[in-house]
């Protein structure tokens, strides 16, 4: 089946940071769960070059929000690559297609009537790009999220029918229940509806930095609709000589933070429904990353930077703290001291642990090789019962942290097994020889099950183990607990997880 992932595209306003990598690992999780699952994934990220959040920042730098856009969405494309990141297709608003496809589409919607001109007043974020109601705003005229003054905005622009949507939009969220998780995002959304839809700004006049309007040349679109149609439009040219919308459109699931819930639960379907177009199956909206000032770490200062920590600590290590420390879809706190700690505890004494034990016992007891037709002892075995399908059955849900939950359970469980097996003490005795060929069997099935459903939090690591296993096989089906075991010989691995010393800045 076709599964289709998206990332909010981010502006290249500013260099990309721990937020931008949140979304975007989530997203790549997805990705490569699904692929393993045999699933036809596509997925894309990029940035959002146009509207005054790009053009305001390019003036305060002296330069053109093109000079900006080249300057800065490369460094978003490099944290991809920083983080493992496995995007089809990385999106550029400022891309020639994008653009020509984005007037197509809003030419379809001016053509059916959607769209009349009109005189915009009210108060406008230049950060947010967003226009604000009166029961929004702060005291003092302040924008809730940025906190600065808001402006006065007077302007002769086209609108969008954003009202005629109103039922159409209800009944979307009536017949599709689960269409936005978490439920209270929904919950948000619907409610958000029923206050009742007024019209929107579709284009800006006294803005020159966007895409131009077919049926006007003096207004461009306001930016909000230019970037959510890259959804569509990168589809169209993301291969070269090849369309991909009839293959993967509607998206399986865009992943976003609350931020921009609005934007893409009301706006977004009510845009599709006026061109005629499939809506989204889901929205996964999840929280705040929250980085508050913190004491010095050892090694990484106080910031948390993704760059940095990845270079470090190799990217593994963060995709797996980002998804552990904050239960997807919550906002929390993450922190350099607490990546540390995680790191130390959970990856290198547990996870890291339990895998060089084992491998080196089998290396020590077995010469590499368990005889064939071994059978895990009853109770590790039936700790795996179900297992491939929960985990399986949260990422259906986008339930990340869920999903990790379910494994880190089994990486603890195998743990204590070994450690009241005591297999060191067997080993020792002759007699016992075929309890020993049990016990390791089953450890080494325990791990090379975990590993196989870390493999999209953790692709490097787990596929080093994997590696030293004989496993050569990546797919869900080979995850189940006592397939087909690899042929061997398995061999003794260096530490996973190895101690970082502090490192100069
Ligand atoms: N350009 C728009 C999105 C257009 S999508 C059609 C935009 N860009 S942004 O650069 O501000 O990115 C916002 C998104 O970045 C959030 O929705 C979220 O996905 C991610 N995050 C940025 N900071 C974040 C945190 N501190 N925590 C979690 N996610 C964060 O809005």
């Amino acid at each position: 089946m076709a599964y289709y992932v998206t990332t909010p595209i981010y502006y290249v306003n500013g260099a990309p940071h721990m937020g931008h990598a949140y979304s975007t690992v989530a997203a790549d999780v997805l990705a490569r769960h699904m692929r393993q699952r045999g699933e036809d994934v596509f997925f894309l990220t990029g940035t959002d070059e146009h509207g005054e959040p790009v053009a305001l920042a390019a003036e305060k730098l002296g330069i053109t929000p093109r000079e900006l856009g080249d300057r800065n969405a490369p460094r978003f494309r490099e944290l991809a690559e920083a983080l493992e990141v496995t995007n089809d297709f990385f999106i550029r608003t400022s891309d020639e297609q994008h653009i020509a496809a984005v007037q197509q589409v809003l030419q379809r919607v001016y053509d059916a009537g959607h769209v009349y001109s009109g005189t915009y007043e009210g108060w406008y974020c230049p950060r947010c790009a967003d226009f604000k109601t009166e029961t929004e705003i702060l005291d003092g005229n302040q924008c809730p999220i940025h906190m600065i003054e808001l402006t006065r905005e007077k302007e002769d622009n086209y609108f969008f029918r954003l009202s005629t949507f109103q039922e159409p939009l209800e009944r979307l969220f009536e017949e599709h229940p689960d269409w936005i998780l978490p439920s209270e995002r929904f919950n948000e959304a619907r409610a958000f509806i029923r206050g009742g839809l007024t019209d929107v700004s579709l284009t800006r006049r006294n803005l020159r930095w966007g895409v131009s309007v077919p049926w006007d040349a003096e207004h461009v679109f306001y930016v909000w609709f230019d970037a959510l149609l890259n959804y569509r439009t990168a589809l169209s040219y993301a291969r070269e000589g090849e369309d991909l919308t009839e293959r993967f459109w509607p998206p399986a699931v865009h992943v976003l933070a609350k931020d921009i819930l609005k934007f893409h639960a009301v706006y977004w379907p009510a845009l599709l429904m006026a061109a005629g177009l499939e809506v989204p199956s889901r929205l996964y909206i999840h929280g705040y990353l929250l980085m508050d000032e913190h004491k010095m770490s050892k090694s990484l200062g106080n910031v948390m930077d993704p760059f940095r920590i990845a270079e470090l600590y190799g990217a593994d290590a963060l995709r797996f703290y980002l998804f552990r420390e904050v239960s997807f879809g919550a906002d929390g706190t993450v922190s350099p001291e607490g990546f540390e700690a995680r790191y130390t505890s959970e990856l290198a004494n547990e996870y890291g642990n339990l895998a060089s034990r084992t491998l080196a016992m089998v290396a020590r007891y077995r010469d590499g090789r368990l005889p064939e037709g071994c059978a895990a002892p009853a109770e590790i075995a039936a700790e795996f019962d179900g297992f491939v399908e929960a985990v399986c059955g949260r990422l259906d849900l986008v339930d990340i942290s869920g999903a990790l939950d379910e494994i880190w359970r089994r990486v603890r469980r195998l743990n204590q097994w070994i450690q009241d097996q005591a297999p060191w003490q067997m080993a020792k005795d002759p007699a016992q020889a075929k309890q020993l060929d049990a016990v390791l069997y089953g450890a080494i099935e325990g791990i090379r099950s975990v590993s196989l459903m870390l493999h999209p939090f953790m692709p490097a690591t787990t596929s080093t183990l994997l590696d030293a296993l004989g496993e050569s096989e990546r797919t869900i089906e080979a995850a189940a607990f006592g397939a087909p075991s690899p042929a061997g010989p398995i061999e003794a691995i260096e530490p996973l997880f190895p101690r970082i010393e502090a490192a100069p800045a």
